[in-house]
């Protein structure tokens, strides 16, 4: 029989020692406990509860694929953030989940999404022409309305007016970062209960759905299609023929808008900074775009494995989802370690993706690692979007958005670095910080 073996521990003591640089940045301080403690630790964070952190590709593979069945997802989507946004994909569980992911997906298929390029592009394109040139400015706001923008005119096309677009946004993010506040500070629990903090932002989101049911109210009047994902969702039955309810579907828009706007801009955002560092890269891109056979969108996607790979190798170095948690129902046992049934499992993907044993020249940028390489080589080390039934369901909208918003980019600019390093913020994503950099027209 395996060998039990004792999993390391982090003092409380220690966690509280360090409590305030991990406020400002917990990865120094996760790294520090991987290298001495190996690849997996538990971290005490009170007298009574802990967390077991882990950077072992394999234990994560097997809480979200092989035995998933064990796992929930944590109280921070399932609950804290369900309260903003509702329970749909991203926060519900079970067979509640079940049912909302079978009649989602077909939504996200490659052959839909074809009809949503040239929404995506056409938002893209209008945000880009509001980037000014020869001045330094930090790229984040851009691409953060770009992101958004584009979620917007695919799940609504043109039926959305702007000033709709800005209050949503307004409101998602306004709920963000108040749950950001909750879950970095939750010892003020009381206060933002008490000063009607929480209630605001309750108020917002409410803000939101009756603008959300009035698109989806004037969507149904209209009879006009547009096969947008609005159409999508409206058209989509469960197996008993039945559609969504207004409600549910109000949740689910919500959700996509949170789950599809944040990571993408980040991402962006820290590929514009890596190629801006990499002007060989830019112009690789730039040849790439150049030898393009057809005016066809996804056809020149299928034509760009190197701007594919730059998404790609930038979201190795910056994933934004870069932690990703579970809890066990039962108890587990795996490869030696056990851990009690209710056990707080957080992966670091940050920590994976940067691991030498998998990834030569590991904190190194290089695209063409990705490049003519099967997809099974890296996927066991590789997690950008998740693994198993839960991974992300907007990743190939999320790949095509984001290789047409670079090739935007270099196609009319050339981008310059401002900063020397690239700094982070790591808060529920991964996020950049002081993205400062200069455009020229090429
Ligand atoms: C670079 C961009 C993106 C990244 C890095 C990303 C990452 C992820 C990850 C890691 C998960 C799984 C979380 C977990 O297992 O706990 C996830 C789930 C999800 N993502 Fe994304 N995402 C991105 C873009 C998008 C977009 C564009 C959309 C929609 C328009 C979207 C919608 C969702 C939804 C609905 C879920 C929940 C799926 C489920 O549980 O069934 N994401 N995402």
């Amino acid at each position: 029989m395996e060998q039990k073996k004792q999993i390391p521990q982090v003092p409380l003591a220690r966690f509280l020692k360090h409590s305030l640089a991990i406020l400002n940045n917990p990865l120094p301080f996760h790294k520090d406990n991987f290298e001495r403690l190996g690849d997996t630790f538990r971290l005490n964070i009170s007298f009574t509860e802990s967390v077991l952190f882990s950077r072992d590709a394999g234990l994560l593979q097997y809480v979200l694929q092989k035995n998933q069945r064990n796992y929930s997802k944590s109280n921070i989507q399932t609950e804290d953030l369900a309260k903003y946004v509702g329970k749909g994909l991203l926060t519900a569980e079970g067979e509640h989940w079940q049912k909302q992911r079978k009649l989602i997906q077909p939504a996200f298929h490659k052959k839909q999404l074809i009809l949503l390029l040239d929404n995506i592009k056409a938002a893209i394109t209008s945000e880009i022409l509001k980037i000014e040139t020869s001045v330094d400015f930090d790229v984040f706001p851009i691409m953060n309305d770009l992101a958004f923008q584009t979620v917007a005119k695919s799940l609504f096309s043109s039926a959305i007016e702007e000033d709709e677009i800005k209050k949503i946004q307004y409101i998602t993010e306004a709920a963000q970062k108040m749950l950001v506040k909750e879950l970095r500070q939750p010892y003020l629990g009381w206060w933002f209960k008490a000063s009607g903090k929480i209630e605001k932002h309750l108020a917002l989101t409410r803000e939101a759905r009756v603008i959300l049911k009035k698109l989806i109210s004037e969507r149904k009047q209209s009879g006009e299609r547009f096969d947008d994902l609005l159409d999508m969702l409206l058209d989509a039955r469960y197996e008993d023929g039945k559609p969504m309810e207004e409600e549910q579907l109000v949740d689910e828009l919500l959700i996509l808008f949170t789950a599809g706007h944040e990571t993408t801009s980040n991402a962006l955002t820290f590929a514009a900074q890596l190629i801006a560092k990499h002007p060989e890269v830019q112009e690789k891109i730039i040849n790439e775009i150049d030898a393009f056979t057809t005016q066809d969108l996804m056809q020149s996607l299928k034509e760009s494995p190197y701007t594919q790979a730059v998404v790609e190798e930038s979201m190795r170095l910056y994933p934004p989802a870069y932690f990703i948690d579970r809890v066990n129902i039962e108890d587990e046992y795996f490869a030696g370690m056990s851990f009690p049934k209710g056990s707080s499992l957080l992966f670091s993907i940050y920590e994976i993706h940067r691991d030498p044993t998998f990834w030569e020249d590991s904190l190194q940028f290089k695209p063409e690692r990705f490049i003519g390489v099967p997809k099974n080589q890296y996927s066991s080390h590789y997690f950008p979007f998740g693994a198993g039934p839960r991974m992300c369901i907007g990743n190939n909208f999320a790949m095509y958005e984001m290789v047409i918003a670079i090739q935007t980019l270099v196609s009319n600019f050339k981008i310059m670095h401002k900063t020397s390093a690239i700094e982070i913020t790591p808060l529920i994503t991964l996020k950049p910080k002081n993205a400062i950099l200069q455009f020229e027209e090429r």
